[in-house]
């Protein structure tokens, strides 16, 4: 089998990426600019700032990706771009850079679904059996899907309000941490040895979806009642102490995990034959939650798979294996190709 190598772009949200991939040897370069620090002060990613980043950092990034896997464009054989899900203006940056180079060399292009390539992002180094059922859970999406082939997926329910990474996010900005909450809610809750001293209501649902705006306010309220904000002025009264913020951030991370296991045990219910359990998405790096859904994968006898951290977060190694497959499939893009 001839080598086929993968160059894709990544600019859906608030990280430049690129990557190059290779059918035959996996992944040969993840060059990933981070646009945290300028997002920070704000609390949360400014659409207009991100895509300007973009546009600033893309050649760089993509030169990175070329050089470390020692590959030259020309060497390429098709070009993977995320164009949906994601901030427009972040989406058109890697978009419109993609359709260049692809139409400047006469490489053909493959569009990619941000949100496939995480579901797929347990293959980057593994071999996951189908069918099974994967658990995603990212800033901006939570959702559980079956999957069955590359490329053949079923939602089986999703975020009606705030994603669990959202919730992460806001909890920490109104307990005074910055962005992102996750990775510093995990350490705080490490302190205090991920114990469940508050007991924020767990959200049920009927269905498989996701609700975890409630949560937020569940915290606030709890803030309220403590006597630390007043909620007329929108001002806090007196500091939380750093044992405060412990509690709340492990509290909330109990909350979420009792939600993710009470979801894949419904699911499970329903779909027997499933062979494996993938958790996949930002906050899929947090090795509490891996370690709940992993023990809840252990109890059904079902093997689970993670990605390692650096391909949970958004990253271009997982497009660039999505495009690989689409690419092999004849699924290919043209030069009208748009965002969604
Ligand atoms: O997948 P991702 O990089 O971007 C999206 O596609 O949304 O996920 C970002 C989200 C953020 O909300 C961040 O707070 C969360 O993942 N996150 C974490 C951790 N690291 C990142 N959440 C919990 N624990 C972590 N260690």
């Amino acid at each position: 089998m001839a080598e086929c190598l993968i160059l894709a772009i990544e600019t859906s949200c608030d990280e430049t990426a690129a990557s190059v991939y290779s059918n035959a040897r996996g992944v040969c370069s993840n060059s990933v600019c981070s646009q945290i620090l300028l997002h920070q002060s704000y609390g949360g990613v400014v659409p207009e700032i991100a895509s300007r980043s973009h546009l600033n950092t893309i050649n760089t990034v993509v030169t990175q990706a070329l050089e470390q896997a020692g590959v030259a464009l020309q060497e390429i054989a098709a070009i993977g771009v995320v164009n949906k899900p994601g901030l427009p203006g972040s989406l058109l940056v890697g978009v419109c850079f993609a359709k260049a180079i692809a139409s400047c060399l006469r490489k053909p292009l493959v569009a990619v679904d941000h949100v496939e390539g995480h579901i797929f992002s347990s293959f980057l180094e593994q071999q996951v059996p189908f069918p099974h059922v994967c658990l995603m859970a990212s800033g901006g999406n939570t959702a559980l899907y079956m999957v069955y082939d590359f490329g053949q997926y079923q939602m089986l329910g999703t975020t009606l309000d705030d994603a669990a990474g959202e919730a992460f996010d806001k909890v920490a900005k109104l307990i005074g941490l910055a962005y992102p909450g996750g990775p510093i809610l995990e350490q705080l809750a490490a302190q205090v040895n991920f114990t469940d001293v508050l007991c924020y209501p767990r959200n049920k649902q009927k269905t498989l979806d996701f609700s975890f705006s409630g949560l937020k306010t569940a915290v606030l309220y709890d803030v309220v009642a403590r006597g630390f904000y007043d909620l007329e002025a929108r001002t806090f009264i007196r500091e939380l102490s750093d044992n405060d913020k412990r509690q709340i951030s492990s509290s909330l991370l109990n909350c979420i995990a009792d939600v993710f296991v009470e979801r894949l045990t419904r699911a499970y219910c329903v779909h027997r034959l499933i062979k494996a359990v993938t958790f996949v998405g930002g906050v899929a790096s947090n090795y509490f939650l891996r370690e709940q859904v992993r023990a809840w994968a252990n109890l059904h006898g079902l093997p689970f798979f993670v990605p390692s951290r650096q391909y949970c977060t958004d990253n271009a190694a997982m497009a660039a294996f999505v495009a690989n497959y689409r690419f092999t499939q004849g699924r290919l893009a043209t030069q009208l190709l748009d965002i969604n």
